[in-house]
């Protein structure tokens, strides 16, 4: 693909993602009121978050509220991290009846609490099992079961991988083209991607490091890949998405956004939270969105004395009227973060695949 290519949609199963870029998974980020955001960004495909194929086989209540999907962010797909193939079979169905265009299974966490039951990157280790699961989970459903993994545990074993889950029925892949033992450090290894597309017929996603127009590019053109994954750099960056869509059509890319659209969206997304979870649960939530939406600015000082107090949406829309006004008023041109370079979490606890 050349620097000016437009990628076709990317197409799995019957579900047409346009444009091929893809909000990826992210635990305690990708939920109803950031997918709807990121989507109306111009995202092609939005993941929820990782939710227990257990909780969601046994019907838990607590799992079956993380099952939210909304009309207005089709087409969505819901990841599910298990490793009993009957279960996760038992999961999909239960995901195909709540509306979902498809089912994805997290392969790639690398946190030693998930591996050490056999969950996320530990199935990598058992391209057999793979085989079991997708098996099971694309025999009870209609629509279609894909896999996110990393390259490999410590080795790069993605081919066999990704060749177990075509063979199973698996309608796509996506690649972390890191391995377990390299978390998040290090480059993506590209070439892996490339081999991996090399071997399979299904689409391949890639995901690692894609920021902007140029990352994006460059990780189709040097792997081949049919689509691209964003997870760190739409962090506090959601324009990352009307970029992306914009450059794969053809036109102009748009530039940042001004302060006062940031403001904008940053208030709706807020908005969107109230409308989902209500007002306690927003105020606590939406505290470490501003902090990425603001990041090395002016207005961070401003945040930081403010958070720790809020206890309100109207305390949450007046802070970031005080976050936007700290920019506006700054001395020197503000330089806003283009998302999160590392992982917001010092030592992520809950996923980082
Ligand atoms: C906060 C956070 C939470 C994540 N949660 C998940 C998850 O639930 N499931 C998953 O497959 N990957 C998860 N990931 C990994 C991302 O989907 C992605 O594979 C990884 O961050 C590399 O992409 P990037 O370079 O665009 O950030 C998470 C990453 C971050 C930063």
């Amino acid at each position: 693909m050349s620097s000016s290519d437009s990628p076709p949609p990317l197409i799995i199963g019957d579900i047409v993602c346009d444009p091929p870029v893809v909000l990826a998974p992210m635990a305690a980020v990708t939920n109803p009121p950031f997918r709807l955001l990121c989507r109306e960004m111009g995202a092609g495909l939005v993941v929820t978050e990782m939710i227990s194929a257990e909780g969601l086989a046994h019907k838990g209540r607590k799992t079956l509220q993380m099952l939210d999907i909304r009309e207005d962010e089709h087409p969505v797909s819901v990841q599910i991290f298990g490793r009993h193939p009957e279960l996760m079979a038992r999961a999909a169905e239960v995901i195909q009846d709540a509306g979902a265009d498809m089912v994805d299974i997290n392969m790639g966490c690398p946190m030693r609490k998930v591996v050490s039951s056999g969950h996320g990157a530990a199935l990598l280790k058992r391209p057999d099992h793979i085989y079991a699961i997708i098996k099971a989970m694309a025999d009870a459903v209609d629509i279609p079961v894909t896999a996110k993994i990393r390259a490999g545990w410590e080795d790069t074993n993605a081919v066999e991988v990704a060749q177990a889950i075509e063979a199973a029925g698996g309608a796509a892949v996506t690649i972390h083209g890191r391995t377990r033992a390299e978390m998040f450090e290090g480059h993506p290894d590209l070439a892996a991607i490339a081999a991996l597309k090399r071997h399979v017929g299904i689409p391949v996603i890639g995901n690692g490091d894609v920021r902007d127009v140029e990352s994006a590019r460059a990780m189709m053109a040097e792997t081949g890949c049919d689509g691209v994954m964003i997870a760190r750099g739409c962090m506090g960056y959601p324009w990352v998405f009307r970029e992306l869509a914009a450059a794969f059509q053809g036109a102009p890319v748009p530039a940042e956004p001004t302060l006062e659209e940031r403001r904008d969206v940053v208030t709706r997304h807020a908005a969107l939270y109230v409308e989902t979870y209500g007002e306690v649960r927003s105020v606590l939530e939406l505290r470490k969105h501003l902090l990425w939406y603001f990041r090395d600015t002016p207005a961070e000082g401003v945040l930081k004395r403010r958070l720790a107090g809020l206890t309100s949406m109207a305390d949450v829309y007046a802070t970031i009227d005080a976050a936007a006004e700290a920019c506006a008023v700054a001395a020197a041109p503000v330089v806003f973060a283009r998302g999160l370079e590392r992982h917001p979490n010092r030592r992520p606890s809950a996923c980082s695949t």
